[in-house]
């Protein structure tokens, strides 16, 4: 069964990828790696990086305020900004984004789950959603991982990109049911915690890959599967399945054992890379533009990341067109 009983549902969707397109050639010229074996282990083709000026305030506020024009509202009374890479250690990202959109006075936080934190941010909005709290939360999923990526790291440096993805929640009322989120699903195992970490005192993101990956392939099958059955959905069911874009190998993986065919794998980490928390909504809106997702479509997203950190959602898919700024 749903666990968000009033129903917070998916009114708008945007996004703000940097300009800057930095291709495997592009790394293969200062890095002992190539285009075949990036592409062959992970999908990945380019990603974008911001200029070293760019802010991740100033991304995840362009991807907000898209957010906010493809439902066409002004407003709303919460601004969460999940982010690995928040500008300073203190304050937080977002009240700085909510003034950025005009929102001075809404309720403002970051949150910390790294690869996980859309998922988990969509969990918190409709949960506040539900309980009455909200009437309107801006789930901004917001990275600059170039600030912590050692770019001479061949093992790190190919993965990530920068960008920022945004929807926006609202209380629904809706007849069809079309946009609502009607349930998630979290999870974490802090023993863990070394896999993807950037140690006390540094500066750059160390990765254990290969653990990683062998984590990642049961943990978001599991939960997947979980997310799907809470709703009654069997795997013929979804319509599709938009995991955290963190490697290619991984999505097909999970689809398999899950049991959804391949065409209803929704992909963009060919063009942007692992973009952590941005990563659900940029495949959401390239999806969305591609015609790949229609209203009512029943959608599961998953994620897993650093932390560990995991979570799964099942919702229908709304009526929306992005925004890109
Ligand atoms: N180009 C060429 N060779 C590379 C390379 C690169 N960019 N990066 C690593 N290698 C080398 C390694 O040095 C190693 O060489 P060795 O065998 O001589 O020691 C070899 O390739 C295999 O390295 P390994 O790390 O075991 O590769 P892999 O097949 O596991 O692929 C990842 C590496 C990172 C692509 C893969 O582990 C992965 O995607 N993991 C999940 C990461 C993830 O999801 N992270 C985010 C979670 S949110």
């Amino acid at each position: 069964m749903s666990n968000h009983r009033i129903p917070a549902v998916l009114t708008g969707l945007g996004t703000c990828l940097p300009p800057r397109v930095v291709t495997n050639e592009d790394l293969a010229r200062r890095l002992d790696t190539s285009h075949e074996w990036i592409h062959s282990r992970t999908g990945i083709a380019s990603r974008r990086i911001a200029d070293a000026g760019t802010s991740t305030a100033e991304l995840a506020a362009a991807a907000g305020g898209a957010a906010l024009e493809s439902a066409g509202r002004s407003s709303c009374d919460l601004v969460l900004v999940a982010t690995t890479t928040p500008d300073r250690a203190c304050p937080a990202t977002a009240p700085q984004v909510a003034s950025a959109l005009g929102l001075t006075g809404a309720g403002a936080f970051d949150l910390s789950a790294v690869c996980s934190g859309f998922v988990y941010g969509l969990s918190v909005a409709a949960a506040m959603i539900g309980a009455g709290t909200c009437a309107g939360v801006l789930v901004i999923g917001a990275e600059r991982y170039s600030a912590i990526v050692d770019p001479q790291h061949r093992g790190t440096a190919v993965i990530f990109g920068d960008g920022a993805g945004a929807v926006l929640l609202e209380r629904g009322e809706v007849a069809d049911g079309y946009g609502a989120v009607l349930h998630t699903e979290l999870g974490s195992d802090g023993t863990g915690n070394e896999m993807i970490t950037v140690p006390p005192g540094e500066r750059y993101l160390q990765m254990r890959g290969r653990e990683v990956y062998t984590r990642a392939v049961p943990t978001m099958t599991d939960s997947a599967r979980r997310a799907a059955a809470a709703v009654g959905w069997q795997p013929a069911d979804i319509d599709a399945f938009v995991g955290h874009q963190a490697n290619l190998r991984i999505l097909e993986s999970v689809a398999k054992r899950i049991g959804v065919p391949p065409q209803r794998v929704i992909t963009n980490i060919e063009d942007v890379g692992n973009t952590a928390a941005a990563s659900i909504p940029l495949a959401l809106a390239a999806a969305a533009d591609e015609g790949r997702l229609t209203p009512g479509d029943r959608v599961v997203l998953t994620a897993f990341g650093g932390g560990l950190t995991w979570g799964s959602a099942a919702l229908r898919w709304p009526d929306v067109r992005p925004v890109h700024r």
